[in-house]
C-alpha cells in the first residue's frame, strides 16, 4: 500500500511539471479538479438554500459541463472526419452518445421536483433561461441547427458572440461528412460541399442520392453507411432529451410563460421539430417507396 501511494505522489509531480496552473499546483485530489472553486459555484440567493434551489443550480451546472465535453467531442469527430480519419471519429460518436444519456438521465433527478418546490425560488431566476444557454447553442451550431438568431440575446456580451459567431461560421459536423462523400467519388454539387457555412442546409437532393446509393448497398460502403447510423443515433437522443424538457417543464409550470418570457411549452414543443440530418430522414421516406 505504501509504495503504492508513493508511485502516486511521484506520477502527480511528474504531471504537474507541463500542467501547472501560475499560482497553483496539481499535488492533490482537491488542486487538481479546482474544488475549491467548483464548490463554490453553487451559492444560492437563499441562505440557507430554499429546499429545492441547489438541486436546480446543480442539474443545471452538471448539464452545462455535458455539453461543454460534447462539444469538444465533436468538433474533434469533425476534425477526424475532415482528415479522413473514420474509425477514430466513430470513437469520438460513442462517446458523445454516452454523453447525451447522461444528459438525458439528469431528467430524472429534476422530475423529482414539484410545482410547489419550484416555486419557492422561481422568482430568484428573474429573466435567467435555459435559452440563454451558449454552451447548448455551440453543440446545436456544430449539429448543423445553424440559427444565428440564438445570438441576440448576448449582445451584451462580446466574448460570447464572438465565441457563438465563430462557431456559427464553421462547417457543421454534416457539412464535413458531406465532404467526406464527395472525396469519396460520389457526386455532390458546389453550392453543397463550398457553401456559405453559417447558413442553415435543408438537405439536397444529390445527397440524398448518395445515400441511397449507401443504403441500398451498405455491404459496399459499410463505414458511411455506419457513420450515417451513428448520425441517426445523436439526432435521436437529441430529440429525447428536447421532448424530456418539455415534459418537465410541463409538470412544473404548466402552460405559463418561461422566465426568459417565451410561451414555455408552446414555444418549446415547436423545437420538437428541428431536424439536423435532414437528407438521413429523407432517405427513409425514399427506401420505401422509391
Ligand atoms: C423545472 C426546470 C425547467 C424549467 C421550468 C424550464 C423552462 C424552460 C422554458 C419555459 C424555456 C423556454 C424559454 C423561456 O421562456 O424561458 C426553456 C428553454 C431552455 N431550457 Fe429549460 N427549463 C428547465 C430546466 C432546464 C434544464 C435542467 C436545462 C439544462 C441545461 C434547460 C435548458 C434549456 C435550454 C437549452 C433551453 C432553450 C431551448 C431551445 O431554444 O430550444 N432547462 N426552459
Amino acid at each position: 500500500m505504501k509504495g503504492e501511494k508513493n508511485a502516486g505522489v511521484k506520477r502527480s509531480r511528474q504531471t504537474s511539471a507541463g500542467l501547472g496552473r501560475p499560482g497553483g499546483s496539481r499535488e492533490t485530489y482537491s488542486d487538481f479538479l479546482q474544488l475549491d472553486i467548483l464548490l463554490n459555484l453553487q451559492a444560492t440567493l437563499h441562505d440557507p438554500p430554499q429546499r429545492d434551489e441547489l438541486l436546480f443550480i446543480v442539474i443545471h451546472q452538471v448539464s452545462e459541463l455535458w455539453l461543454k465535453l460534447m462539444h469538444h467531442e465533436l468538433s474533434e469527430a469533425r476534425r477526424e472526419i475532415a482528415q479522413d480519419e473514420l474509425p477514430q471519429a466513430l470513437k469520438h460518436f460513442a462517446r458523445v452518445k454516452a454523453i447525451q444519456e447522461q444528459l438525458i438521465a439528469a431528467w430524472k433527478v429534476l422530475n423529482t421536483m414539484t410545482p410547489a418546490d419550484y416555486l419557492e425560488f422561481r422568482h430568484v431566476l428573474g429573466t435567467s433561461s435555459g435559452f440563454q444557454s451558449w454552451g447548448y447553442r455551440l453543440v446545436e451550431y456544430i449539429l448543423g441547427n445553424k440559427d444565428a438568431s440564438y445570438i441576440d440575446v448576448h449582445r451584451r456580451d462580446p466574448k460570447i458572440v464572438a465565441r457563438l459567431e465563430a462557431v456559427l461560421a464553421e462547417p457543421s459536423l454534416y457539412d464535413e461528412v458531406l465532404r467526406l462523400l464527395a472525396r469519396r467519388g460520389f457526386k455532390l454539387p458546389a453550392t453543397v460541399v463550398k457553401r456559405d457555412w453559417r447558413k442553415p442546409f435543408a438537405g439536397h437532393k444529390a445527397a440524398v442520392e448518395a445515400w441511397l446509393t449507401i443504403y441500398r448497398h451498405p455491404r459496399d460502403h459499410w463505414e458511411l453507411y455506419d457513420l450515417a447510423e451513428k448520425l441517426m443515433d445523436m439526432e435521436m437522443l437529441f430529440q429525447r432529451w428536447r421532448f424530456d424538457h418539455v415534459s418537465a417543464v410541463e409538470r412544473v409550470i404548466g402552460h405559463q410563460p418561461g422566465t426568459g418570457g417565451s410561451s414555455g411549452v408552446a414555444f418549446l414543443k415547436k423545437a420538437l421539430d428541428l431536424r439536423f440530418f435532414h437528407d438521413l430522414y429523407e432517405v427513409r421516406n425514399r427506401l420505401i417507396y422509391g
